[in-house]
C-alpha cells in the first residue's frame, strides 16, 4: 500500500522539531577554502579534499583532455562497450600504487561497498563490522545474505570472542580512518584474527587514502600490512584524490569474482572516462607531491595545538578529520549557525550519522588551508557561547 502522506508529513516535521532536518547548501563555487555557497563567502571547514586536488589545474585539463577525446559520458556498462582505455589504465596504475594484483573501478563507493560484500557472503555465514563503520558498509551487510554482527568500536576482544563462537565467519569489515571520528583501525590486529578463523579482512580506506603513508597508499601502508594480510581494500577517489568513483584493490581471482558478480559492477553505467583520466592524473600528483600530506600534517598540528590551548573538547585523532564533540543535536546546531555568522562553515554531524547524544561539529582540514585561516576558526571556535558550556 501507497505511503500514507500523513505519515510522510509527520516525519518532516518531527525532523524538524528534533533538530535533525537536513538541506543541501547550493554551492557556486570550486571546492576550495573559501567558497560563495548560498549566496555568501564563506570559509570552509567541511570538505573531504584533504589534499587540495579536487580543482586543481591538472587534473582540470586531464579531464578536459579526455573529454575532447572521448566525449562526455561512457555510454555503457564496463562489460559492455563502456570499458574505454583510461578506465583499463586507472585500474593497472591503482593496483601498482597500492601493491595489489588488479583493481577494479566501481561509480561511487557506495556502490564498491554494496556489490562486493553482497557478492562475497552467502546465506547462512557471518559478517564482522565495527560499530562505527561507514552507513554503506552496514547497508551492504544489511542487504547482503549473510548475518551481519557488529562489534563495539575498535573492540578487538569483543570481536575475537564473538568469533571463536561463529562457525561460519566469512568477512571482518573495517573503516580504516573512521569517517565521523577520525580515529584509525588498528589492522595488524584484524588481520590476525581473520587469518585465524580464515575469513576475509576488508578495509574502507576512503580517509586514508592519498593522505596515509610515505606515498600516500593509506593507512596499510601507514601500519605497514600486506596484500596478504589486507585481502580486500576499498577506497574512494572523491575524498583526497579530488574526483569521483572508487575501486578495490585485491588479487586476480577475486577481482575476476567481482567482475562476474558484483550486481553494482555488472548493471550499471561506467564512470565518465574523462573522470578516470582525472583520477589518473591525481594518481600522480598524490605520489609526485608529497609536500600536500606533509602541509595537512602541519595545518592538523597547528589546529590541535589551538584547540587544546582553548580547552575544545577534541577527539583522539590525529587525521584530516578533527571532530568536536558537543552533544545535543540542538548544540551542534547552534555552534555551526554561530560560526556561519562569522562566515566560517563547520557542519553539524547528527543522529542518525553519529549515535544520539554524539552531535559534533565535523572540522575538516586541507592542504590548501592557510595558517591564517586555521587561526581565524580556531579564534571562532573560541568565542562561542554554547562551546564555552560544553567544555
Ligand atoms: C568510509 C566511507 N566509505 C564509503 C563512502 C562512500 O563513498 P562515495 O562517496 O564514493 O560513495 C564514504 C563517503 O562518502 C565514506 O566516508
Amino acid at each position: 500500500m501507497k505511503k500514507d502522506p500523513h505519515l510522510i508529513q509527520q516525519f518532516l516535521l518531527q525532523q524538524q522539531e528534533q533538530h535533525l532536518y537536513r538541506r543541501p547548501r547550493l554551492s557556486e563555487s570550486a571546492q576550495q577554502p573559501v567558497m560563495y555557497i548560498n549566496g555568501k563567502q564563506l570559509l570552509t571547514f567541511c570538505s573531504n579534499d584533504y589534499l587540495g586536488l579536487a580543482n586543481h589545474p591538472k587534473l582540470t585539463e586531464a579531464f578536459q583532455t579526455a573529454a575532447k577525446k572521448y566525449g562526455v559520458g561512457s555510454g555503457a556498462a564496463h562489460l559492455v562497450n563502456g570499458h574505454n582505455i583510461e578506465h583499463q589504465l586507472l585500474e593497472e596504475e591503482i593496483a601498482t600504487f597500492t601493491g595489489r594484483k588488479r583493481a577494479l573501478l566501481f561509480s561511487t563507493g557506495y556502490m564498491a561497498n554494496l556489490g562486493t560484500i553482497a557478492a562475497l557472503a552467502e546465506k547462512g555465514e557471518t559478517i564482522f563490522q565495527d560499530k562505527l563503520n561507514h552507513a554503506s558498509l552496514i547497508d551492504a551487510g544489511r542487504l547482503s545474505d549473510a548475518t551481519m554482527w557488529r562489534y563495539p568500536h575498535n573492540d578487538h576482544d569483543n570481536l575475537a570472542k564473538r568469533l571463536a563462537r561463529q562457525e561460519a565467519s566469512s568477512m571482518i569489515i573495517t573503516d580504516g580512518v573512521f569517517s565521523m571520528d577520525g580515529d584509525c583501525a588498528e589492522l595488524s590486529g584484524l588481520a590476525t584474527l581473520a587469518k585465524q578463523h580464515q575469513c576475509w579482512l576488508m578495509v574502507d580506506d576512503a580517509h586514508g587514502f592519498g593522505v596515509l603513508g610515505a606515498s600516500g597508499a593509506g593507512l596499510t601502508e601507514a601500519q605497514d600490512l600486506t596484500s596478504d594480510q589486507v585481502p580486500i581494500l576499498m577506497a574512494t577517489l572523491g575524498k583526497a584524490a579530488g574526483t569521483a568513483g572508487a575501486f578495490i584493490a585485491g588479487d586476480n581471482d577475486l577481482i575476476e569474482y567481482l567482475i562476474q558478480s558484483a550486481r553494482t559492477y555488472v548493471f550499471t553505467t561506467a564512470m565518465p572516462p574523462a573522470i578516470a583520466a582525472a583520477g589518473r592524473m591525481s594518481l600522480k600528483l598524490i605520489q609526485e607531491e608529497s609536500w600536500r600530506r606533509e602541509q595537512l600534517q602541519q595545518n592538523i598540528k597547528q589546529f590541535r595545538q589551538g584547540a587544546e590551548a582553548s580547552g575544545l573538547p577534541l577527539m583522539p585523532s590525529n587525521t584530516a578529520i578533527q571532530p568536536i564533540m558537543v552533544g545535543s543535536s540542538r548544540t551542534a546546531l547552534d555552534c555551526s549557525e554561530q560560526l556561519l555568522a562569522r562566515g566560517i562553515l563547520v557542519t553539524a554531524i547528527r543522529p542518525p550519522t553519529v549515535p544520539k547524544n554524539e552531535a559534533r561539529l565535523r572540522v575538516t582540514l586541507s592542504a590548501s588551508h592557510t595558517a591564517l585561516q586555521i587561526e581565524q576558526l580556531l579564534e571562532a571556535l573560541a568565542t562561542l557561547e554554547v562551546m564555552q558550556q560544553v567544555q
